[in-house]
């Protein structure tokens, strides 16, 4: 995909860059627009609205946040995601600097077990129910939806196995959709037993697979050795035809195991989550066991995944604990929301305008309104002016532009009378108040006195 750009025909004299952003990367600026691959890209009062109900959902179901740095030691994200999953060996921004490796974090799981483990966060008591908003990294090829620096929003809940966690988990990340209203999504429910089930089920899948290895593409063929599970991602037709009678890992799972994921299914039936069970979603990070779950949307185009997750009760271990620690999470790309929205139709609340624009005539009005804007905004309101020294002409166009309900005009007769004219633009209505009683009226008028 090419990378964003936008220009301004305000003027002829067009300002241009030597540089672009990144490919596979994008500006958020405080207007929407079209990318060159032809994505709506939100506005900065969209992704501010989009997040703070990501935030409400969160705080209703008692997560608190955490924020965790964006570049992590190799070491944490290769162990934690591992190293034969197409994020480790393909997809990593990684870099050094004297003896250590770094990575700028590909997803947000592995960082957050290392924290809850590093500050000891199981001290606090109960389960550690936490969220994140923030960019990730991966060096993927960028498409419709897939970029190279995206940001997931997702939730870990730490130290529990118990099969609510697992349905509320899933429950909250739908309440997000919902609570924007994007409907029309497919959640697919799938389990993948505990420690050792993955490890006899990908001997068998690849036993079963063995005297295909010609039909296979390539890249299966690769995988067919190193990593057959992800075989069963296919999009292949034929290679998806070979696999309806591969073995099924459900056939591998413990009697333990399936009674959790059966009593994951009950909550969720009587939270009336639907879903599909998916005997082949096995998901592409490694550290998955039992639970694993994706919600996709048609609407997306081939990158159809709005959200995965599941859980990782063995990761703890994996990146240095003595003992295990149970969790589950999920998480989910900002971008493809913002498409689920687009192609939903709904429209997101755009930046608030000012309460007041003040424009001013002449050098002592502008000495005067540059000081009085300071008070008004000291007040609670939300104020604009020209800082330009433009003509007044200019800078009722820029009050218009920016959809202030109300503007005042302050030259040498309202100086003179100490009183100014107030305009509420929808009515045209224009009214003289004091400029002792100005910071009263429009706190008054524009829902701010407290
Ligand atoms: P994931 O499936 O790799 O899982 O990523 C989660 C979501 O991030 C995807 O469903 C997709 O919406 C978004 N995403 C991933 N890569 C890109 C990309 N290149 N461009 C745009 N969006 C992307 C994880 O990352 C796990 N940490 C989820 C999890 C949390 N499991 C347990 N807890």
């Amino acid at each position: 995909m090419p990378s964003s750009s936008r220009v301004f025909f305000q003027s002829s004299r067009v300002l241009v860059s030597t540089f672009q952003n990144i490919k596979g990367t994008f500006d958020i600026l405080p207007d929407a627009y079209t990318d060159d691959g032809g994505t709506r890209i939100a506005s900065s009062a969209e992704w501010h609205h989009v997040e703070s109900v990501i935030r409400d959902v969160m705080a209703r179901f008692n997560l608190e946040e955490i924020r965790t740095p964006i570049f992590e030691p190799t070491a944490l994200i290769a162990r934690g995601v591992g190293q034969l999953t197409d994020i480790v060996s393909k997809e990593m921004f990684a870099f050094e600097r004297g003896d250590t490796q770094y990575v700028l974090r590909p997803e947000v799981t592995a960082p957050v077990m290392r924290a809850y483990l590093q500050h000891h966060l199981e001290q606090r008591g109960g389960v550690q129910k936490l969220f994140y908003i923030g960019p990730c990294f991966r060096a993927e090829q960028p498409q419709k939806g897939r970029y190279r620096q995206f940001h997931q929003f997702g939730s870990e809940l730490l130290g529990t196995d118990d099969p609510r966690a697992d349905a509320e988990t899933i429950a909250l990340m739908m309440a997000v959709y919902r609570a924007l209203g994007i409907q029309n999504m497919e959640l697919r429910l799938n389990t993948l037993g505990s420690a050792g089930t993955r490890d006899s089920y990908r001997t068998a899948l690849r036993d079963y697979l063995a005297p295909y290895a010609d039909e296979l593409s390539d890249t299966s063929r690769r995988r067919l050795e190193r990593n057959p599970l992800r075989i069963l991602d296919t999009k292949r037709a034929h290679e998806q035809k070979i696999l309806q009678e591969a073995p099924r890992i459900l056939d591998f799972v413990s009697d333990d195991a399936r009674a959790h994921y059966a009593t994951v299914k009950t909550y969720l039936d009587d939270l009336d989550v639907s879903y599909t069970e998916d005997p082949f979603l096995v998901r592409g990070l490694d550290y998955y066991t039992h639970t694993t779950f994706e919600l996709t949307s048609d609407a997306l185009g081939a990158q159809s995944a709005l959200a995965g997750g599941g859980r990782y009760d063995l990761l703890a271990e994996e990146v240095g604990s003595p003992r295990p620690v149970p969790a589950i999470g999920f998480a989910a790309g900002m971008e493809r929301l913002f498409l689920a929205l687009d192609a939903a139709g709904i429209d997101l609340p755009g930046a608030a305008a000012p309460d007041v624009f003040i424009a001013a005539l002449g050098d002592a009005a502008e000495r005067w309104v540059f000081s009085t804007v300071q008070d008004l905004r000291a007040a609670g309101l939300h104020v604009a002016l020209d800082l330009k020294g433009r003509s007044l002409k200019a800078q009722m166009k820029e009050a218009n532009r920016q959809n202030a309900p109300y503007t005042l005009i302050i030259g040498g007769n309202e100086l003179a009378d100490e009183a100014a004219q107030v305009k509420e633009m929808a009515s045209g209505e224009q009214v003289e108040v004091a400029f002792d009683k100005l910071t009263d009226y429009l706190l008054a008028r524009t829902g701010n006195a407290a």
